[in-house]
């Protein structure tokens, strides 16, 4: 999507769409919205009274000008209530406009970005929602059909007309669109099939990332992962044909190499169960299984592309988990890149195995935080819904930095306890340091308990996206399928750590 930035008054040039915002302002139409009324003899007043144009928030009306404007079309955005709204409801408002111009095939769209302001949501906020939400909410994916049934425009040119400075509202205005793109880009790779998106395939993506955006890369082969004993991840490969990955990309912001932060996603491209096999139910939809690495791999594209003065390490996993006579099985005991063994109880407990060696693998790239993001369990489901990720932490303070960035981004964190007795249970086996699945009883507690035990003192947030990666339903901001969760905001999170050290 392509933009441009004007300062002229928005009704005194002509435009094919014309956006608006429609505050719930009983009978009081002000500023632009009471000119335009003027412009429409007052009918405007009436349409509001009589509920043909709505100001419900998330809500927009297509009104034909017929002459009176020199906008030909107005699209009336509801945003409620002025002391209601949120960057979140005003950038899913901005998405349900998007959905509505994509539907229409319209190409070419102008938009009135003061009357969005309120108190608290400045113009360059407005006009990052308008990218973020729009780009966001349009996305679609093509899929593999020889014919496809969905429409090839998209919103190609948005003037944007505002009083505030052009510089600042272009730099917003690129910062939503390389929040959306990121995240569109990792929605994608969630979306492809797992015989298409293998491991090898995942590290190739990687690699053009690092050749776009200058970032130090390393990808592990099966040879150099046995060479080094990464034990875990090497386990759930065991009864792949395809071999594994371990793939690092390294954006070094600093001169030095100090105060990384390491972001670790777990790259299972399908996920069978292994022996502990799933059900013929549970397992469809298992190409999902790497939407952590997505994350990831699209929250390092928007920190190719905004070049933030942090040291990021992102690191991923990547294998699927198969079955076959060479494969891992529930018993066995293998030993994990940092030394400690595990027994095997579980072989559909295989992301935390990966997660295990990914951490290790990080922290021996030197990340002295770590934020691990993994479609890790059904339990987080049961546990908090299907729109929650949930979260466990040895450290608040770097936590607290996550749920900032969280809320920035709209994403909702929940966090679950993390105690002594969790810690105990992945502890307890007769023949090795931990097991891997200690019960069904707070399982999503269980294997975020299990990654910590390879933190070894690293603050270290833990998010399970096994809910949120994915959504049945189309939303404000996208359609089914992949979610992209999680992309933005991790790379907010590489943003903010750049605040806090510049305060
Ligand atoms: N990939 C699954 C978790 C998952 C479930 C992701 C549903 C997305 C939707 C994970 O590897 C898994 O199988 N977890 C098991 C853990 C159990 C064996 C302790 C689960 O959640 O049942
Ligand atoms: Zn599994
Ligand atoms: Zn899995």
């Amino acid at each position: 999507m392509k933009w441009s930035v004007h300062n002229e008054h928005p009704l005194e040039e002509s435009h094919d769409y014309l956006v608006v915002g429609l505050w719930n302002k009983p009978s009081k139409l002000e500023g632009l919205l009471k000119e335009l009324n003027d412009e429409f003899e007052g009918e405007l007043t009436s349409l509001v009274k009589e509920g043909d144009l709505s100001s419900k928030v998330r809500t927009v009306t297509k009104l034909p000008s017929l002459g009176k404007s020199k906008a030909k079309r107005i699209l009336f955005v509801g945003l409620g209530k002025e002391k209601d709204l949120t960057l979140d409801s005003l950038r899913e408002s901005f998405g349900a406009t998007g959905k509505l111009l994509k539907d229409s095939r319209v190409e070419k769209v102008s938009v009135a970005l003061d009357t969005f302001t309120a108190e608290g949501i400045e113009e360059s906020d407005v006009a990052q929602a308008l990218t973020e939400g729009i780009e966001l909410a349009t996305y679609s994916y093509e899929g593999y059909k020889q014919k496809s049934n969905l429409p090839d425009v998209a919103i190609d040119v948005l003037s944007v007309y505002t009083q505030a400075d052009a510089h600042e509202i272009n730099a917003a205005l690129e910062v939503g669109h390389v929040l959306a793109e990121g995240t569109n880009s990792a929605r994608t790779l969630v979306n492809m099939p797992a015989n298409i998106l293998t491991a090898s395939k995942m590290a190739e993506y990687a690699l053009d990332l690092a050749e776009k955006y200058g970032f130090e890369s390393e990808i592990l082969g099966k040879e150099e992962m046995e060479s080094i004993g990464m034990g875990a991840l090497l386990a759930v490969n065991q009864g792949s044909a395809e071999p594994p990955r371990m793939i690092v990309l390294k954006h070094k912001g600093k001169e030095e190499w100090t105060d990384v932060l390491g972001l670790v996603g777990k790259g299972i491209t399908f996920d069978t169960g292994g022996y502990s096999i799933k059900g013929k139910d549970g397992i469809v939809g298992m190409k999902t299984d790497m939407g952590g690495a997505a994350a990831v791999l699209g929250a390092m594209e928007i920190i190719g592309k905004l070049q933030p003065e942090q040291n990021v390490v992102a690191v991923i996993p990547a294998t699927d988990n198969m079955v076959s006579s060479k494969a891992f099985k529930p018993d066995d005991v293998i030993t994990s890149l940092n030394g400690k063994t595990i027994e095997i109880l579980n072989t559909d407990a295989e992301g935390r195995l990966a997660l295990a060696d990914g951490v290790t693998y990080a922290k021996q790239h030197g990340a002295n935080y770590i934020v691990d993001v993994a479609t890790l369990t059904g339990g987080v489901i049961v546990a908090l819904g299907l729109d929650k990720t949930g979260a466990l932490t040895n450290d608040e303070a770097l936590f607290e930095r996550v749920l900032e960035a969280s809320a920035e981004a709209g994403e909702f964190i929940w966090q679950l306890p993390y105690t002594e007795s969790d810690k105990k249970r992945v502890r307890n086996s007769p023949v090795a340091d931990l097991n891997n699945s200690p019960g069904r009883d707070g399982h999503a507690i269980f294997a975020g308990a299990f990654i910590g035990e390879f933190t070894e003192g690293t603050p270290w947030v833990h998010l399970d996206i096994a809910g949120t990666a994915t959504t049945k339903k189309a939303h404000y901001l996208g359609p089914a399928g992949a979610t992209g969760a999680m992309t933005r905001t991790l790379a907010l999170l590489v943003e903010q750590f750049l605040l806090e050290k510049k305060e």
